[in-house]
């Protein structure tokens, strides 16, 4: 069943959205994009090549036209499709979270989410760049 996150006129593009994940009980972040065809994505904001650093880190999201920037070591991220076009993890995809805009709101519709908040805190013990990476 979708859960409405809110309506589309209260979201901003590249805002930050806190989850809690049905299965672990965890907390993720996820970013609310506005892709280059005005679809909305909502992506887990977490970089591809070292899953604990954010790529919000709080201040605000490093765009490069259609894509995403992390800044650590500057992969870039498609945000229509969330696939790393350049660096470290290219090939790799940002985790997704299922949406669905109908009727001027947006729902949540992925199973393995629930909301938890849309006042993502920043509070950041998950800046580090060590964490666990598949392309190192
Ligand atoms: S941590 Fe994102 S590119 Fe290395």
């Amino acid at each position: 069943m979708s859960k409405r996150i809110d309506k589309l006129s209260n979201l901003s593009d590249n805002q930050l959205i806190l989850l809690r994940d049905t299965n672990t009980g965890e907390e993720k972040e996820a970013i609310l994009i506005k892709d280059e065809n005005d679809d909305y994505q909502l992506w887990l904001n977490y970089c591809q090549h070292i899953t604990t650093v954010k790529l919000d880190k709080g201040d605000g999201l490093t765009e490069r036209g259609d894509e995403i920037v992390c800044e650590n070591h500057g992969a870039m991220f498609k945000k229509s499709t969330g696939r790393c076009t350049y660096g470290p993890c290219e090939g790799a995809v940002l985790p997704s979270v299922d949406t669905i805009s109908e009727g001027g709101a947006l729902y949540l519709s992925d199973e393995q989410y629930e909301l938890e908040s849309l006042d993502v805190q920043n509070d950041d013990d998950m800046n580090s760049t060590s964490g666990e990476s598949d392309y190192s």
